[in-house]
C-alpha cells in the first residue's frame, strides 16, 4: 500500500514533510500556492513564496500544490514551477473549503462547476511535462456528489493520479466519510486513486483502502501528530505491532524537527511554531504540560533544546519513558494550536 502525506496549509513544511518521509511516506505535496502569484512572479519570488517552494534533500517524491481557476493562470504557473526543476508532480487543488478560497471561485468553489474543472485539468495538463495529479472532495453537499465527473474529466485530460478527500465541502472536515461515494468515483476511472480522510490510527489505514478499492491512502492530520505513523502502517503490513515511541525518539524527532525549520525561516518564528508539535508529540508524557509552559517562552533554538534535554533527563532519571495512554486528552484529528491546560500532565 501506498501512503502519502496530505497537503496542509501553514503544516507541511519541508521541514515537516522531511521527517514523514524518513519515516516511510512514500510521498507528499508542498502546501497550497496561489497559482496568480506564482504565474506572476519571475525571478525573484517573494520569501514567503520562496519557503513554500523549498524542498528539503531527505525528501521523497514531491508534489507541488495549485490554487486557482483560470485555466491560463494555472497552466503558465504550472510551467513556472516545472522550470523549477524541483518538483515531480503538479497537483491542483479542488478540494479547499477555506472562506478565502471559495469566495474567490478557488479550491472546493470549483466543484459547483465541472465544466470550469474540465478546462483548467486540460490546460494544465498541456502545459506541462511532470505527471499531474487532482486532490479533490466529494462535491459541494450530500445533494451535489459532482467528483465522479470530475474524476473522469481529469482523467480523460491527462491527469494522472487522483487523491480524493471522501467528504463534501459542506462537511468541511468532520464527521464520517462516504465510503459509497468514494467507490463511484473509483469506479468511474482506471487511474491510481489514494483515499483520503479516515486515517487516525495506523490500523485504519489498510481497512480504509480496502473499503473504497484502493491500493493508497493520504493522511494528513494524524501525521501531524505522529509523523512515525507511515512507519507503523508499514510494520502492521509486515504482520508486527506498531513500536511504542518512547519518550528519547519524540525528543529527538522534535529536535530535528526544529533545527530543520529553523533553516528555513527566522529562528524567532521557527520556535514559536514548534510549540504546538511539542505538545502534540509529547503528549502523554509525565510532564510534559510543565515543560509546554516553558516551552511557550523560548525564542531561540538553544532554548528549545535544552528545555527538552532537561526534560527527557528528568524522565530517564525517573525511569518514566514511555508515554501513558490514559493522559492523552486532545482529540487526534484538532488541528488548533493547543491551548494551556489542554494538555495532558
Ligand atoms: C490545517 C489543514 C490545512 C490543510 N491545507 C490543505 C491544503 O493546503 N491543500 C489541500 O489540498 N488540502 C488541505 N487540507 C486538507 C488535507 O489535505 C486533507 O484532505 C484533510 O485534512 C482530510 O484528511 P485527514 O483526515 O487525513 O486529515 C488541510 C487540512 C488541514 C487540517
Amino acid at each position: 500500500m501506498r501512503c502519502l502525506l496530505a497537503s496542509m496549509d501553514g503544516m507541511s513544511s519541508a521541514a515537516f514533510r522531511s521527517l514523514c518521509f524518513e519515516y516511510g511516506a512514500d510521498g507528499a505535496t508542498t502546501e497550497m500556492i496561489g497559482a496568480a502569484g506564482v504565474a506572476r512572479s519571475k525571478g525573484r519570488r517573494a520569501p514567503v513564496m520562496e519557503a513554500l517552494l523549498l524542498r528539503r534533500p531527505e525528501e521523497g517524491e514531491l508534489a507541488v500544490q495549485l490554487l486557482g481557476n483560470d485555466p491560463a493562470i494555472m497552466a503558465k504557473a504550472a510551467a513556472r514551477l516545472e522550470a523549477l526543476g524541483r518538483f515531480d508532480r503538479i497537483e491542483i487543488n479542488m478540494g479547499c473549503p477555506a472562506r478565502v478560497a471559495i469566495r474567490s471561485g478557488n479550491g472546493a468553489a470549483l466543484l459547483r462547476d465541472p465544466e470550469r474543472c474540465g478546462e483548467i485539468l486540460r490546460a494544465v495538463c498541456g502545459a506541462v511535462e511532470l505527471p499531474v495529479r487532482l486532490k479533490l472532495r466529494l462535491g459541494w453537499d450530500a445533494e451535489h456528489i459532482t467528483a465522479p465527473e470530475i474524476a473522469r474529466m481529469a482523467e480523460d485530460a491527462g491527469v494522472g493520479e487522483i487523491i480524493l478527500h471522501g467528504r463534501t465541502k459542506a462537511q468541511m472536515y468532520a464527521g464520517p466519510v462516504d465510503v459509497e461515494a468514494m467507490r463511484r468515483v473509483r469506479a468511474a476511472v482506471s487511474i491510481p486513486l489514494y483515499a483520503n480522510g479516515a486515517v487516525v490510527r495506523p490500523g485504519d489505514a489498510a481497512e480504509f483502502a480496502r473499503s473504497v478499492g484502493v491500493r493508497g491512502v493520504c493522511i494528513g492530520r494524524a501525521a501531524l501528530k505522529s509523523p512515525w505513523i507511515f512507519d507503523d502502517i508499514r510494520a502492521l503490513e509486515r504482520g508486527e505491532p506498531s513500536r511504542e515511541r518512547g519518550a528519547a525518539e519524540r525528543v529527538e524527532v522534535l529536535l530535528r524537527f526544529a533545527a530543520r525549520l529553523c533553516e528555513q525561516k527566522p529562528e524567532r518564528y521557527a520556535v514559536a511554531e514548534m510549540r504546538k508539535y511539542s505538545l502534540w508529540f509529547l503528549e502523554g508524557l509525565t510532564g510534559a504540560d510543565a515543560l509546554f509552559e516553558r516551552v511557550k517562552r523560548a525564542e531561540t533554538l538553544d532554548e528549545y533544546r535544552a528545555l527538552h534535554e532537561g526534560f527527557l533527563d528528568g524522565l530517564v532519571r525517573a525511569n518514566d519513558t514511555r508515554v501513558h495512554p490514559e493522559m492523552i486528552r486532545s482529540n487526534p484529528l484538532d488541528t488548533r494550536p493547543p491551548r494551556p491546560g489542554e494538555a495532558a500532565g
